[in-house]
């Protein structure tokens, strides 16, 4: 769809007249072809839409500065650079001699007289290398090697008289240091560079995917400058005719008189469109106009942006309608039952942000002890929410609070976290997570879980029995004993067994159709297992694996409907399984009900 949507507009374009004018004030940009028409809409994933002339190259022209900007602050930081290039808009045409008074200093970047001050501070470091320099980033850029159009070079330094008057009224103010000539043409060389619509889509989506290009990997540019660049191009990108840009299509963007406009919405796609017939003020008539209706058409004026803030929790639930894979005795679950809705799990999704942590934070409640952030959906993280988190963990740690982030691991906290040193608790899963939130909020309310034998007359599923009963049922059991990775229970075997747990711990294992084993629960002594063909008598529907020594009494199905003087006793065990049964159902439906 997006592919016709965009072929249309291209066609449209293709058939339109235009009435722009080549740039002749270079002779040799006034030679190119100006039918072609090429554009290119570059996903952050690396996906591209292409029409039109995209392998046609052309020369890079000012769409090289905010590329060699961003080199200058990589190098120097933003400061320095600041020190020598402002970032103001001139509202004046981009070989406009647009400097402060008194310092000399270039308005931004994105004028001949910034860019040439930010080559400038490129050739102070790196002199007889600077070329290459410039030209292996731009390459990183567009994933691909660059190379210069010799020609284009010769006649821009030929008859750049105004530029040259621009690099001496910098080397007066001191804003150039020692001499002109070597920046000058180093600035009048990255001018040249050759690209097509192709490559210069994916310098755009590099921006746009915070200076990683997306289909090499490679990094071009410190995420951290990003916004640097991205925000002169906005304010500056279009010289005088940026306000109205910005207004109308509201993406930062950069255009050269070589009939390229680049435009980009960062995090998620950029637009290069080339068509060399210009307007008065050096931008591309088609360029401008294809962007504009690009950027309607998918709404893609920043300031647009949707913001997915509704869906930032992907579910919300306490200890008390969400539980771990543990079954715990009877205590332990009452205690959790009366204390679980002063714990919370969050489970958070998307772009962690100020706006989606500020969101759910204020969801959390005044009573809450415990806290379980769960990040595993999480796609991304600034720092906005860095900092959050990083004072929310703070001040629970100061109240006395427990806090718990779970599954961090693919994003910068987890980096932050290790650089500074913190200790959080990072859990193999959520599940794990939640064990341990129920153990801390069981020993806090006094509870300490021993994880001793226990003897048949406090097993859970023979609750109510007299002791006559006892005495009668022991008669019928057997004891096993099991070392840790036995398979006590063999899913697919016919059931003739009920376990009652003594000690030690099991697990209920499945597997998944492409053999991965996932854990449906861990039973701990005071419970049973194998107990639910007492009333189905299918066949065993999972493993059950010791994790530790275990001992239990086991009870042959058949005994209990077959001896009458067992009657009693089985109607005791099912109401008891009936009861542990109906208890089960109704945490899963709260558990499920707290999906946002
Ligand atoms: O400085 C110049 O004259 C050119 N080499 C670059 C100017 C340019 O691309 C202006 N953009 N619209």
């Amino acid at each position: 769809m997006v592919s016709k949507m965009l072929e249309e507009l291209y066609l449209e374009f293709r058939e339109k007249e235009n009435n722009g004018a080549l740039a002749n004030y270079i002779p040799e940009l006034a030679k190119v072809d100006p039918s072609k028409l090429g554009i290119v809409l570059t996903t952050v994933d690396g996906y591209q839409y292409c029409f039109g002339d995209t392998g046609e190259f052309f020369t890079l022209q000012s769409v090289s500065k905010p590329f060699v900007y961003g080199m200058a602050i990589q190098e120097y930081g933003v400061s320095k650079v600041l020190e020598k290039i402002s970032v103001e808009p001139s509202g004046d045409a981009f070989n406009s001699i647009s400097l402060y008074p008194g310092s000399g200093r270039p308005y931004n970047p994105m004028i001949n007289a910034g860019a040439i001050a930010a080559t400038n501070m490129i050739w102070q470091l790196y002199r007889g290398d600077t070329l290459d320099r410039i030209i292996n980033t731009v390459s990183t850029y567009a994933g691909s090697q660059l190379f210069l159009d010799e020609d284009v070079h010769r006649s821009e330094s030929l008859t750049g008289h105004r530029n040259r008057a621009i690099a001496n009224l910098l080397r007066n103010f001191n804003i150039l240091q020692s001499e002109v000539d070597a920046p000058l043409d180093m600035y009048f060389r990255q001018c040249s560079i050759k690209v097509n619509c192709n490559q210069l889509s994916i310098m755009g989506a590099t921006l746009a995917n915070s200076g990683i290009n997306p289909l090499t990997g490679l990094k071009a540019l410190e995420a951290r400058h990003i916004p640097h660049v991205l925000s002169v191009m906005a304010s500056c990108g279009m010289y005088d005719y940026s306000g109205e840009w910005i207004y109308n299509v509201g993406l930062p963007a950069k255009s050269g008189v070589g009939g390229a406009i680049l435009a980009v919405l960062p995090g998620q796609l950029s637009i290069a469109v080339y068509s060399p017939l210009l307007d008065p003020k050096g931008n591309s008539v088609f360029g401008v106009d294809i962007c504009k209706r690009i950027a309607e058409t998918f709404s893609l004026h920043l300031y647009k942006t949707p913001r997915q803030l509704k869906q930032a929790v992907r579910r919300q639930h306490t200890l008390k309608t969400a539980r771990s894979k543990h079954k715990r005795d009877l205590q332990a679950e009452a205690m959790l039952e009366q204390f679980g809705a002063q714990a919370h799990i969050m489970e958070l999704q998307g772009e962690l942000s100020f706006a989606t942590c500020e969101l759910f934070m204020r969801r959390i409640p005044g009573d809450c002890t415990a806290l379980i952030l769960s990040l595993s959906k999480c796609i991304t993280m600034d720092d906005g929410a860095l900092n959050l988190l990083l004072k929310l963990a703070t001040a629970f740690a100061e109240s006395g609070k427990t806090f718990f982030i779970t599954e961090y691991e693919h994003l910068n906290f987890f980096l932050a976290l290790k650089k500074e040193n913190y200790m959080y608790l990072n859990f193999r899963d959520l599940d794990d997570a939640i064990f341990f939130a129920e153990t801390s909020l069981l020993e806090r309310h006094g509870y300490s879980w021993k994880n001793e034998p226990v003897k048949l007359d406090d097993q859970q599923l023979l609750k109510g029995l007299t002791i006559a009963e006892l005495n009668e049922l022991k008669k019928c059991l057997e004891y096993e004993e099991h070392e840790p990775n036995d398979i006590i229970i063999q899913k697919g075997s016919s059931a003739t067994h009920l376990f009652f747990l003594e000690s030690g711990q099991v697990s209920i294992q499945d597997t998944t159709e492409d053999q991965r084993t996932f854990t449906l629960a861990i039973i701990n002594p005071g419970n049973s297992f194998g107990e639910m063909a007492l009333l189905d008598k299918q066949q065993r529907s999972a493993n059950v694996v010791a994790q530790t020594d275990v001992s239990c009494y086991t009870m042959k199905f058949e005994l209990l409907d077959k001896e009458e003087s067992l009657a009693g006793i089985k109607m005791k065990i099912l109401t008891n399984l009936g009861a542990s049964l109906s208890s089960r159902l109704r945490t899963a439906n709260k558990e499920l009900a707290s999906f946002t």
